[in-house]
């Protein structure tokens, strides 16, 4: 059964069959996500907010709370759109600023030299990812 979902800010709903990911939503509505891991929760670029209906989605696995810890604009709120599936009716995501912009090629350079310096924000500038961080989720110790 067919789970409705609102997007903020973009006031757009849009409906996902019972456990599906919030990812496939996001693509659903032409929304250009970078999925850098493909989906595999380890790189954060799907990273959104769920501003209401948290407990209609999956509870976070271990990989993903990992991911989350190293995103510096990680809320109590945020989940990563591809691992999180829909259970439930109810649920709001607000996507963060630059989420959805199609010019990539700036973005995935920085995530080419992540282990170099922090990676950026593509629109705010902000710190995502702090260089030097040695637990970071594309380490080899954590990469299947
Ligand atoms: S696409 Fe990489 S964490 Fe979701």
């Amino acid at each position: 059964m067919a789970k409705i979902i609102r997007l903020e800010p973009i006031a757009q709903e849009t409906s996902v069959e019972t456990n599906g990911n919030l990812l496939s939503v996001l693509i659903n509505k032409d929304l250009d996500v970078l999925r850098e891991c493909g989906g595999r929760g380890m790189c954060a670029t799907c990273h959104v907010y769920v501003t209401k209906g948290m407990t209609a989605l999956t509870p976070i696995n271990r990989r993903e709370q990992h991911t989350l810890e190293v995103i510096t604009s990680c809320k109590a709120n945020s989940r990563l759109a591809c691992q999180a599936r829909v259970i439930g009716d109810g649920v709001v995501v607000e996507l963060p600023p630059g989420m959805y912009i199609n010019s990539l090629q700036d973005v995935e350079a920085l995530i080419g030299r992540r282990a170099e310096q922090n990676l950026l924000h593509p629109i705010t500038g902000q710190i995502l990812v702090e260089s030097g961080k040695t637990d970071h989720p594309f380490h080899p110790k954590t990469t299947q």
